[in-house]
């Protein structure tokens, strides 16, 4: 019987809740498609900097590296805003990420239909919307050197670097352009090559790749327009390919596509070594502790993980089947809720999705 290693990195804020909901649905499909799933919980940002005072403890860090596939729920606290930045739990993350090597993240943004009412977009604009968001993850201005604050001529400066290596573009392009085959065979790479240098760069080599894709139709945009497309007509897009920090506010802005954030998984992965796969979605602390988290982006990340990670496509497609039967039903955690429909938990979103397993 097939095992697989899985590390779960419950986080911060409603991490722990959506874990426990991800975890049982995992449980119950390994079961029914006959392989066995291992669980390793490790503390990652705010808990693991009140645990140890790292918000990445060297322990966690290696046992994602010997795992088969890491599933991370979220991280973040307000409590933690005032620390210094490497005692931050998003430093945590960002020291995961670099880590691992996880330099491609996979946002897949896909319109259910039940859930069409929930965009603050009109039905028309949003019907078929079916991208993926690939953002570079360990490089660009989160990463660049040199970065600080200094005093200069009398006052205080801050200062980051976006910097991108040839290399570093052309293994992020090789992902976009091979899933752009595997899709419908459209590639837009979003830069400011108008006015960044490292944006050029960017554009030069995606151009210089084109040639050895030729089934696949590229286009370049710039970030300020990409932003309005998205909202626009978001159907345009098949596989938009950007840097870290635009993918960053690009990823969240396809999300709403959606109705909500709470419904957006992703993938990051490297060139070999397990995959980590988390939801889009944050820590939420306001709703942390009191069972209103929408599991849903949790559970497709689990279902992700199965697909990408695990080589599990069957137990993946059962977990996404789950999701859409329960939505249909009409039941809704807070961040969707519409008239009509059944407003439930956290826990009770759990056991239907069970249920419908
Ligand atoms: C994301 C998040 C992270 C990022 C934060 C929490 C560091 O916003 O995964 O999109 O900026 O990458
Ligand atoms: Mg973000």
């Amino acid at each position: 019987m097939a095992q697989h290693r899985v590390v779960l990195l419950p986080g911060d804020g409603i991490g722990p809740e959506i874990t426990a909901v991800a975890r049982q649905l995992l449980e119950m499909v390994s079961e029914r498609h006959g392989f066995q799933l291992s669980f390793e919980e490790q503390p990652i940002g705010g808990s693991a900097i009140d645990a140890s005072g790292e918000p990445l403890p060297a322990s966690t860090l290696e046992a994602c590296r010997q795992a088969d596939a890491v599933l991370l729920a979220a991280i973040g606290s307000p409590r933690f805003d005032s620390l210094p930045r490497e005692k931050r739990p998003e430093t945590g993350l960002l020291g995961l990420r670099a880590g691992m090597q996880l330099f491609a993240n996979l946002r897949p943004v896909k319109i259910v239909p039940a859930l069409i009412g929930a965009s603050s977009l009109r039905p028309e604009v949003i019907e078929g919307v079916d991208l993926m968001v690939v953002r570079e993850l360990t490089g660009g201005i989160y990463f660049g050197q040199p970065k600080g604050r200094i005093e200069a001529d009398g006052e205080e400066r801050g200062f980051n670097t976006m910097t991108y290596s040839a290399s570093e573009v052309d293994r992020i392009a090789r992902v976009a352009f091979d899933l752009a085959r595997e899709r419908r065979g459209r590639l837009c790479s979003v830069d400011k090559a108008n006015v960044l240098d490292v944006s050029q760069l960017w554009r030069d080599r995606v151009e210089t790749m084109a040639p050895g894709y030729g089934d696949v139709e590229v286009s370049h945009m710039y970030v300020d327009n990409a932003a309005m497309q998205l909202v626009r007509d978001p159907r345009q897009f098949d596989v938009l390919l950007t840097g870290n920090l635009f993918g960053d506010i690009l990823s969240d802005e396809a999300a709403m596509l959606t109705g909500s954030i709470g419904m957006l998984p992703s993938a990051s992965l490297g060139s070999d070594g397990p995959g980590l796969f988390e939801p889009v979605h944050g820590s939420a602390p306001d709703i942390a502790g009191q069972d209103k988290a929408n599991p849903m982006a949790m559970v497709l990340s689990a279902a992700m993980m199965l697909r990408i990670g695990l080589k599990q496509s069957a137990a993946a497609a059962d977990l996404e089947r789950a999701v859409d039967t329960v939505l249909a039903s009409g039941l809704r955690t807070g961040d969707l809720m519409a008239e009509g429909c059944t407003p439930v938990g956290c826990s009770a979103m759990g056991r239907a999705l069970i249920e419908a397993l």
